[in-house]
């Protein structure tokens, strides 16, 4: 490429600038307060890690992983893979660190970034943006509950109506060993495509989302595993529905939900915006018992989600929700001569670390510049220091909303502030 030739960002990545990005620091940050209220902990992971991982933790029958991973060769040699889901790295991390050995369920949030090389659409990334929770180590409706109030309380304090529940049961592994010998027989009748075949033989319960219309309509009339549940699985189910119920946690049960990922056992999950066209699933997840001995850890098992954060700010935006916004400013100065450009910048400073948010009017501006800089900054107040108002040490302190000045003494800026904003001044 031609040096000065504009880049543009790869095809299918989710970007947020001003102002959109208040946005979705807004709803992110709310996503999160759900899990933190509900005793989850941050947990940080690699944006990438050793391919085996989610060859064997995701399953290689899916799409994820057979056909949209990001996998590369480090210098070393090793094959890597940029995390297309966080279950599998949570899981690997704490099997390695050994987090199963204290108090259980090991509860932990995480957000961030993950990889799919899908087809990009509307609400369709090759990057995008999750907040995530997993609860390991007990198997008990009860976190299974939890699990999804937690998700469900973030829609609602984000202001979203339009959206459902679907919930089923991918049982235990008895359940699914009788489920799937009737389910490969019906199969083994359809007539299928050699690569449709072969991924039948790793998992069948993956020819339930394909979206090919003729898979589709093959398998309307193929058994549902709800029908084949252990006496366990099914009480574990009915508890589950019983204290979504109390809770007032509206559901649907769907049978055919298999879910993209081979690791679900038991309660699965997802939630469905009615707003998003085809990308509709803004948060989905379940229960993996067998996930972490799959990887080398104890038998425990696991429920959590991943919510798409991306899809979230899209249907607070289909719904016309107006989010208050993450971005706010206390005070704006307008500095008038480069002697006081200086003396301000010293007197931001000053009260930045009092706590208070405060920006300049970078470059030399006129008055009038200065003051449609401090308009457009959104902020509570302004100030013009010049060389007069130093000089006098009085300035005049003006409230954006109402338009009024009050006359101040700029040597105690930082208590008058203090009288507007208690809580982010105090004592200090
Ligand atoms: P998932 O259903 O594959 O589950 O993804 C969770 C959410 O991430 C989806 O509901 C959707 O909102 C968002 N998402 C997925 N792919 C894309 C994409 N290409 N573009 C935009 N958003 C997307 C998981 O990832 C599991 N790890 C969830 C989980 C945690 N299960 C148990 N614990």
């Amino acid at each position: 490429m031609a040096k000065g030739q504009q880049l543009q960002a790869p095809k299918g990545v989710s970007e947020y600038f001003p102002d959109r990005s208040n946005t979705f620091e807004y709803v992110r940050d709310c996503l999160i307060e759900s899990a933190k209220n509900s005793g989850y902990q941050l947990i940080e992971l690699p944006v990438f890690e050793d391919t085996e991982l989610f060859k064997r933790g995701v399953g290689e029958s899916t799409d994820v992983v057979s056909k949209e991973m990001y996998t590369f060769e480090d210098r070393g040699g090793r094959s890597i893979t940029l995390r297309p889901e966080g279950t599998a790295g949570v899981m690997r991390s704490v099997i390695e660190h050994n987090l199963d050995r204290g108090q259980l369920p090991v509860k932990v949030w995480y957000s961030g970034q993950f990889f799919r090389a899908e087809r990009p659409q509307a609400g369709r990334y090759r990057q995008f943006y999750q907040v995530g929770i997993e609860a390991i180590g007990l198997d008990d409706p009860e976190i299974d509950v939890e699990v999804i109030a937690v998700a469900d309380r973030a829609f609602r304090a984000l202001g979203l109506k339009n959206y459902s529940l679907e919930i089923t049961s991918l049982g235990d592994k008895a359940s699914r060993d009788a489920y799937t010998k009737v389910l490969r027989e019906y199969i083994a009748k359809l007539s299928l495509d050699d690569e449709t075949a072969q991924r039948a033989a790793i998992n069948p319960l993956r020819l339930f989302d394909d979206k090919r219309e003729e898979v589709k309509a093959a398998m309307q009339a193929a058994p549902t595993l709800m029908d084949y549940l252990t006496p366990e699985s099914r009480e574990s189910f009915e508890r589950v529905k019983t204290l979504l119920t109390a809770l007032g946690i509206n559901y649907e049960v769907n049978k055919r939900m298999v879910r993209g990922l081979d690791y679900y056992t038991g309660t699965a999950f997802e939630f469905v915006h009615h707003g998003l066209g085809a990308q509709s699933g803004i948060g989905g997840g379940g229960r993996y018992d067998g996930l972490m001995a799959e990887l080398g850890g104890a038998e425990l098992s696991g429920i959590g989600f991943g919510i798409g954060v991306d899809r979230c700010v899209l249907a607070c935006e289909s719904e016309g929700i107006s989010l208050p916004s993450t971005f706010t400013l206390d005070l704006f100065i307008v500095p008038m001569s480069i002697q006081t450009k200086a003396q301000s910048l010293l007197l931001a400073e000053r009260l930045r670390e009092s706590g208070l948010k405060v920006d300049i009017a970078y470059g030399d501006r006129s008055l009038k510049g200065g003051m449609k800089a401090a308009d457009k900054s959104g902020a509570r107040f302004s100030i013009v220091i010049g060389e007069d108002e130093l000089a006098s040490d009085l300035a005049t302190l003006k409230n954006m909303k109402t338009g009024d000045g009050s006359s101040i003494k700029i040597s105690t800026l930082h208590e008058k502030l203090r009288d507007y904003f208690p809580e982010t001044i105090g004592d200090r």
